[in-house]
């Protein structure tokens, strides 16, 4: 049976200073990044979580759509960072949700740059960055996280062979509400980090990309190389086999190995 969340439930003795000490919770709403673009133009307080059951209008990178049915997680928390610290968001995002799902299953998920989660290969999160800056300061930065945890693709049949959820591989229904919790504290704790260059380190030490023959595919482009290095603003170097290199800041990749 589906775990049920509220807001009161999530925040519960959570123990962390600022990082989801107000949560909003929707049963549905089109999309957590749109209600928590409006709270943060209105000044909700940094840490505060936007989480709902089902999006109606999921939105994925480069436009594209999240398929956000009932038994997941869909979440956007609002931050307002120093603009120092944007190149870390991702990481430390990265980072909480692996860091979530290795203690809540046991599973050992892995990073695929810049920005997907993968379990045995498979999706299984994907994480999108949305950030306001006005004359060269944060207004706020909004982190959106979609972990499928129950899903059983019964909907969308066709994502399978690239998608997989928590409930998929471990042949058992996993607790949204202990996951959330998780990820909320690690993520709390890698931000506290900053400045310095720990979350970077660890990051790149859980990418699933690095020295792996790989494909880019970015502005309508394809590019094949090996993924040699990342840096610490997160961007992608990416050699090709006549020895030239380019740098990506952004891109879909595909392992080739
Ligand atoms: C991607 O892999 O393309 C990023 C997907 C991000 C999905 C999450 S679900 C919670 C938040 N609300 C959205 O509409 N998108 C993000």
């Amino acid at each position: 049976m589906e775990d049920s969340l509220s807001a009161a439930a999530i925040a519960r003795d959570l123990g962390t200073r600022f990082m989801g000490q107000k949560i909003i919770y929707y049963p549905m709403v089109t999309s957590t990044m749109e209600v928590a673009r409006q709270e943060a133009q209105r000044g909700v307080v940094e840490g505060t979580v936007l989480i709902t059951d089902e999006q109606t209008a999921g939105r994925g990178r480069m436009r594209r759509v999240w398929l956000s049915p009932r038994g997941n997680i869909a979440l956007s928390v609002v931050l307002r960072p120093d603009i120092s610290y944007l190149p870390f968001l991702v990481m430390i995002a990265s980072l909480a949700v692996i860091q979530s799902i290795a203690v809540i299953t046991g599973l050992k998920p892995q990073i695929k740059w810049p920005n997907d989660i993968l379990v045995n290969g498979k999706k299984v999160c994907g994480i999108l960055i949305e950030n306001s800056i006005r004359a060269k300061l944060v207004d706020y930065s909004i982190i959106g996280i979609g972990i499928n945890v129950n899903d059983k693709f019964s909907q969308f049949p066709e994502i399978l062979p690239f998608a997989t959820s928590l409930s998929q591989e471990l042949g058992m229904d996993v607790s949204r509400l202990s996951v959330i919790r998780q990820l909320l504290i690690e993520a709390e704790k890698l931000y506290l980090t900053l400045p310095g260059q720990a979350v970077y380190q660890e990051w790149r030490d859980n990418l699933a990309t690095l020295g792996k023959r790989v494909q880019v595919k970015w502005n309508k482009s394809e590019y094949e190389g090996i993924a040699e290095s990342v840096d610490a603003d997160g961007a992608l170097l990416l050699r090709h086999a006549d020895g030239t290199a380019t740098k990506f800041i952004a891109g879909d990749v595909t392992l080739r190995e």
